[in-house]
């Protein structure tokens, strides 16, 4: 009989406070954030008249499904995931930046995954909601450690929101580590490594992740998810020629959900080692080989028109996403986090706000806007 493979058989890691610690100037640089990701928003609102997001503002397809949780071992049956059901959900797909770009400039991207009626104890703040949010980057770790790394990084790319577009466009032509090209366009390299390095690629051949780390009931673990359905797998890193195409992203997932569905399963990797799965240092990808990501759930979309402007004006300003809104058995952990909650309550007022409309969490399927 081949020997159990150690990598399944090691016990998940109990999650204590103690793994979680704060800088002492942590409320400041949450603030710092906030403040700064606003700014972003204020300035394309002058220009467009629009609120955005101030980050990931260009959608490329909203996508209403269904999320299916199977029976599962105990260490996976925890929080949403600990008895089998059935739950809409609605997805949002976009691309980092803060502006509207060509899509020809070539950003990472991001999905935001909404799961309707779990039921559980709640974390602060989204008590009176049924909404377990999953906001998600094409990546499987953050590109700083902390809250303070971004905020650092953050500065620069806000002062380049509406103004350099050639810029970015310069930029994300270029592979990561060419840095100094990259000072020749006048940038700072941590901006550089930021925009740059995300290949022309079909987005719904992409894994997206937590990058940071959440609780998983008793447990701490990151989060995928990952395309299984064959039409969805075959377009993983299948190349997507975007030039002329200003939104090439939007119209190819258009095309593709025009004549099929598609599936993904979310995937959930469980701690086991605290040094090699750090919850502070969101840069670090925890080693798959140590502990791969499992399969808690499925999610099954059906052919729908993708991304239109009615789907826009419903999902771009009718909701929000926030890794916040949901269970306290999945609270997100560790600096980056803990720093996001107010940034994306800020922001998401801001949009409520400016553009006249109730931004609320869908308590059932009859309240999903699309
Ligand atoms: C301290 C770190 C971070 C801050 C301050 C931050 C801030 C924000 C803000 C302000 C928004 C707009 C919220 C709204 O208006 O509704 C947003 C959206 C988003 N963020 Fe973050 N973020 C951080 C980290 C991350 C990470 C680690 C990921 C990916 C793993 C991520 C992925 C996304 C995505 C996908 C969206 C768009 C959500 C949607 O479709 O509505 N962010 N972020």
């Amino acid at each position: 009989m081949p020997a159990p493979d150690a990598a399944l058989t090691a016990a998940p890691l109990p999650f204590s406070p103690s793994l979680e610690s704060s800088r002492a100037d942590e409320a400041a640089i949450e603030a710092g954030l906030a403040e700064t990701m606003l700014s972003i928003s204020r300035t394309t609102f002058e220009h467009s008249g629009h609120a955005m997001r101030s980050v990931h503002a260009k959608s490329h397809g909203f996508l209403r499904g269904i999320l299916s949780v199977p029976d599962l071992p105990p260490e996976l049956a925890q929080g949403m995931f600990a008895r089998p059901g059935r739950y809409p959900v609605v997805i949002r797909l976009s691309t980092t930046p803060g502006d509207v770009l060509d899509d020809n400039v070539s950003m990472p991207r991001g999905m935001a995954l909404k799961v309707v009626g779990v039921s559980g104890a709640r974390l602060p703040g989204s008590e009176d909601d049924t909404t377990q949010d999953f906001v998600l980057g094409n990546s499987p770790s953050f590109n700083t450690r902390d809250a303070a790394g971004f905020l650092a990084q953050l500065k620069p790319i806000a002062a380049t929101t509406d103004r350099a577009p050639g810029l970015k466009k310069a930029v994300s032509a270029l592979s990561r580590g060419t840095e100094r090209v990259l000072e020749a366009f006048g940038g700072k390299s941590a901006t550089l490594v930021t925009v740059a390095g995300q290949r022309k690629t079909h987005i719904l051949g992409d894994t997206f992740y937590s990058q940071a780390a959440l609780l998983y009931g008793e447990n701490y673990c990151k989060v995928c998810v990952a395309p299984v359905s064959p039409g969805l797998v075959a377009l993983n890193e299948a190349k997507l020629d975007l030039a002329g195409k200003p939104d090439g992203l939007r119209e190819a997932v258009n095309r593709h959900f025009s004549t099929e569905g598609g599936e993904w399963e979310l995937r959930v990797q469980l701690a086991t080692d605290g040094a090699a799965m750090p919850i502070e240092d969101a840069s670090v990808a925890w080693p798959e080989d140590r502990s791969p990501y499992r399969p808690v759930a499925r999610i099954v979309v059906a052919p729908q028109e993708a991304w239109s402007p009615a789907r826009s004006a419903a999902v771009d300003d009718g909701l929000a996403f926030n890794p916040w809104h949901g269970l306290s058995a999945h609270r997100p952990l560790g600096s980056i986090m803990r720093t996001r909650r107010l940034a994306y309550a800020r922001s998401t007022l801001f949009r409520a706000e400016r553009n006249g409309r109730r931004i609320a969490e869908p308590r059932s399927a009859d309240d999903l806007p699309i």
